[in-house]
Parts: structure tokens; C-alpha cells; sequence
């Protein structure tokens, strides 16, 4: 709408927000708005969300990623030492250099198939277009009191036919800045895990929270706040329809499970939720806590990796 000014573009959202509603069925609904007006707000979320994408290119627009080292996916000579990732078993003998920084990722061991290339066939329109209401809804949402104090919300990105959902528990300072999932220090490490782990782009799997917007202060989310986000979260996997999901750490895992929070146990076998096996890692900000007691990869680390194997088997190895 390039002939509204931003008075009248806030005055067009603050009337139609009043009459927007959830129906927690099937999605979402603007069940009180005529075709015209609910054109209208859906393509002034693209438009405000097309300014904010392209000021800072995203891995969805941008390059595409690469791994560590350009050698990383060629065989190995049966004479080299074994590449591992960051997330790799490793063997017992510390690595000759006295300076490794403990967070950097070395390529995969993993030679079984190649980082997949992620191909965006005609940006899955339709079901684009099936999120295309909700999407735009949850940026004006107000179901419940996250929205006083967020910045953006962080809705999820990448393909939306991806075999794996990565849903983690909340947007934290940086998530809430960008109004996009995990792109900080956490977010780095689950890139790792996707990339050098799964040997997929970030961007060819999709990746969401339970809550799109920014619990303050970065606790848990409350129940009354993951239930008034649940809907978004179904519908997301409704179209997606992932062959597998995976749960970021152990409030994402109890949230998705309807379990009290902090119940243990729960990584190392699969779930069920609505139909889709389920599987639960370690927050990767677990991850790098337990990194800051080690010299080298941790057994959590080794365990996330073969959690991701073992996602990667039930998706059958490629990722798509
Ligand atoms: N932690 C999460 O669980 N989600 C994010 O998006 C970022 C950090």
C-alpha cells in the first residue's frame, strides 16, 4: 500500500486488530472482515515485513551456506584424521593445537550424502498462502501478555515443505530484535547442528518456537501463554506438514507434550505429537553451557548428535 502514510497504515491495523479473531480450529479466520480489508492487511504485513527482510538479508535470501572447510564433503583418505563436527562424537585424544576455540565447529564426519542444496520450487505458494492469514494475524496478536513488551514477533522461517521442524521455546533479545527464531548465540549453534549435523541448509528445514513472542526477561513460558500460541503453532504444522519434529530443549519438549515443565527424561526416544514422531535435544544454550566447563565436545554434545541421526534415519537421510 504505498499510497498509505504510516498514520494511516497504524490507524488501518489498530481498526482491523479490534475485529480480527482466533478461531482455534481449522486457524485462523478475520471473521469479521470483508475480502477487501482482509487483502488489505495481509498485504501490508508483506510489505512492512519485505522493508525489515531486505535491509538485512536473511539465510533464506542469502548465500547459501558453506561448510567449514571447502574439503568437508569430499571423501576422506583412509590415511586422514577423521573430520568430526561440532556435535561429532570425538576420540579421546585432544587435538594437538593449544588454542582451539572450544565454540568453533569443525566439519562432519558424516560421508554418507551431501549437504543437501536447498531448492525453493515456486516458493510453495499455495502453502504460503494458507499461513499467509495467520502469519499476518500474529504480528498484531494480543492474546496474551507477551505482546506488551515485545519488540517484533518471530513467527518461523525456511521451507515450508520441510521434512523437520525445529521448535524451540521462545524468541530471546536477539529473536525479539530481528523478529526472527533462533539468531543468536543459541540460534548459531542450532545452525551448526542443522548444517554440519543433518547436512542441510538452515533454511531447507523450518523453525519456530512454541511462542512467537518474547517471554520477558527470557523465562519459561507461562501455560496461559502457550495455550493462546498453540494455534499458530498447529496451523504452522498442519501446512508444513514435517515428517518429523524436533523439540529445542526440555520446555519446548514438555510444552509440545502437555507435560508439567522441567519433566526429565524425555531426549534420547521418540514422541508423538499430532501424528508426527517427536523427538527432544538439548537447548543448544545447554549446550554451550556445558562447553564452558569442557575443554572439547561434551556428552551432551555427542548426545544431540545422535539424536540427530536418528531423525535424520526416520526422514530417511536427506532431509527432504
Ligand atoms: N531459544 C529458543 O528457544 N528460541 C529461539 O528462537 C531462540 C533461543
Amino acid at each position: 500500500m504505498p499510497d498509505l502514510t504510516r498514520d494511516d497504515r497504524l490507524a488501518l491495523l489498530a481498526r482491523l486488530k479490534t475485529r480480527l479473531e482466533l478461531d482455534t480450529g481449522s486457524g485462523v479466520e478475520f471473521l469479521a472482515l470483508t475480502r477487501e480489508e482482509k487483502d488489505r492487511l495481509v498485504r501490508e504485513v508483506a510489505a512492512v515485513s519485505a522493508n525489515r527482510s531486505e535491509s538485512r538479508p536473511g539465510p533464506v535470501h542469502g548465500k547459501l551456506a558453506r561448510p567449514a572447510s571447502p574439503t568437508a564433503l569430499e571423501p576422506r583418505a583412509a590415511h586422514a584424521r577423521p573430520q568430526t563436527a561440532a556435535i561429532a562424537p570425538t576420540p579421546s585424544a585432544k587435538p594437538a593445537s593449544p588454542t582451539v576455540d572450544k565454540r568453533s565447529v569443525r566439519p562432519p564426519v558424516w560421508t554418507g550424502f551431501s549437504l543437501v542444496p536447498f531448492v525453493e520450487p515456486f516458493d510453495r505458494p499455495e502453502r504460503r498462502l494458507a499461513l499467509a492469514d495467520l502469519a499476518a494475524s500474529a504480528q498484531i496478536c494480543d492474546k496474551c501478555r507477551l505482546c506488551e513488551k515485545r519488540r517484533t514477533v518471530a513467527w518461523g522461517e525456511g521451507d515450508l515443505a520441510a521434512a523437520v521442524m525445529f521448535v524451540g521455546e521462545g524468541p530471546g533479545r536477539d529473536e525479539d530484535e530481528q523478529g526472527r527464531p533462533f539468531v543468536g548465540r543459541s540460534g548459531r549453534l542450532l545452525t551448526d547442528i542443522i548444517e554440519k549435523g543433518m547436512r542441510v541448509e538452515r533454511r531447507g528445514v523450518y523453525i519456530t518456537n512454541v511462542v512467537k513472542c518474547r517471554p520477558p526477561g527470557n523465562r519459561d513460558p507461562r501455560e496461559d501463554e502457550l495455550a493462546a500460541c498453540r494455534p499458530y503453532l498447529d496451523r504452522q504444522i498442519e501446512v508444513i506438514k514435517p515428517k518429523a519434529l524436533v523439540a529445542v530443549g526440555g520446555v519446548a519438549g514438555c510444552a509440545l507434550l502437555g507435560l508439567q515443565p522441567k519433566t526429565g527424561g524425555l531426549r534420547g526416544r521418540w514422541h508423538e505429537y499430532a501424528g508426527i514422531p517427536l523427538r527432544v535435544i538439548y537447548h543448544p544454550s545447554y549446550l554451550l553451557r556445558q562447553r564452558a566447563h569442557d575443554d572439547d565436545r561434551t556428552d551432551a554434545d555427542r548426545a544431540t548428535w545422535h539424536d540427530i541421526q536418528d531423525v535424520m534415519r526416520l526422514v530417511g537421510g536427506d532431509g527432504k
